[in-house]
Order: structure tokens, then sequence, then C-alpha cells
């Protein structure tokens, strides 16, 4: 008798022990970010963008520059009056040359000095693309 139910409690917490363990693979696996994401991920904060750029809709507190969370497909406004579409082309322009196009309400320079010592790893291959996939996953 109290083996039968000494075996059913072991049964039981393996049973739970296993729900508890999937259930946090699914997780994972489903936000589970693609390697180019991961390594964005890193960057930003190596590169200290994240000094100047927020990337969560809830972080308080106005930073010096624009909110990432939710640019990617936006349109954008800039300081000459332009509208241009937050995609690719866009952002890759905004990364490796910051003052090709100033977003209103935002100073220009600000971010060509605050990145300058990064500038030739933003530039090696395979960097703004990490970037871009990491902007691109911020909701
Ligand atoms: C010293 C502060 C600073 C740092 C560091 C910085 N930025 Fe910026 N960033 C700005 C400012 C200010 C603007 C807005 C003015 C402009 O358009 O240049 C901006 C604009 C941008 C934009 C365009 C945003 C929009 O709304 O259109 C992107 C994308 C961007 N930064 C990405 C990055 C990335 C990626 C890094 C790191 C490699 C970085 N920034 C580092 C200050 C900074």
């Amino acid at each position: 008798m109290t083996s039968a139910l000494t075996t059913r409690l072991v049964v039981l917490g393996m049973l739970l022990l296993t729900s508890l363990g999937l259930s946090a693979c699914g997780e994972s696996a489903s936000a589970r970010p693609s390697n180019a994401t991961d390594q964005g991920a890193a960057l930003v904060r190596e590169f200290g963008c994240l000094t100047c750029h927020a990337v969560s809709k809830s972080e308080t507190g106005q930073k010096l520059g624009p909110m990432l969370a939710g640019l990617y497909g936006t349109t954008v406004r800039l300081a000459d009056g332009r509208e241009v579409t937050a995609d690719d082309a866009y952002l890759r322009q905004s990364i490796l040359q910051p003052d090709a196009a100033t977003v209103e309400g935002y100073s220009a320079g600000v971010m060509a000095a605050g990145i300058e010592r990064h500038k030739a790893r933003i530039a090696a291959g395979g960097t703004v693309d990490a970037l871009l996939a990491y902007i691109k996953s911020l909701e």
C-alpha cells in the first residue's frame, strides 16, 4: 500500500516536472529570436545604442534619440519636412550615415558623434543586418 502510494507520488511528481519543463520549452521556442536578432541585441549594448534609444514601449523618460520599438514600417517625419517609410533601406542609412536624414524634433550630429568610435565595426559585414533584425523584432 505504502509503496504503491510512493510510486504514485513519484509518477505524479514526474508528470508535473515534465509538464513544467515542456511548457517552459514551448515558451522559449515560440519567443526564440533568430540568430541575427540575438546578435543585434548584443550589439546595441556594445555600441551604446541603448544609451540614446528606448527599445521597449514600457521604458519611460525621454532619451536623446527616438524610440526604436514599433518603428519598422512606420512613417517617419524628417526635420526637412519629408516623410519616409522606416523600411530596411531607411534604417540601414540611419545607422550607417546618421546625418543623411534627421528625424523631426531631434538633433543632427548627436548619433554620429555617439557611435563614432564604433564606426568601423558598424560598417563591417553583417553588423547592420543584425541590428536591423533586432530593430524589426521590437514591438
Ligand atoms: C548619442 C546618442 C545616440 C546613439 C549612441 C545612437 N543613436 Fe541612433 N539616433 C540618435 C538621434 C538623436 C537620432 C535622431 C536624429 C537623427 O535622425 O539622426 C537617432 C536616430 C536613429 C534611427 C532613426 C530613428 C527614426 O525614428 O527614424 C535609428 C534606426 C537609430 N538611430 C539607430 C541607432 C543604432 C542601431 C545605434 C547603435 C549602433 C544608435 N542609433 C546609436 C541618437 C543616438
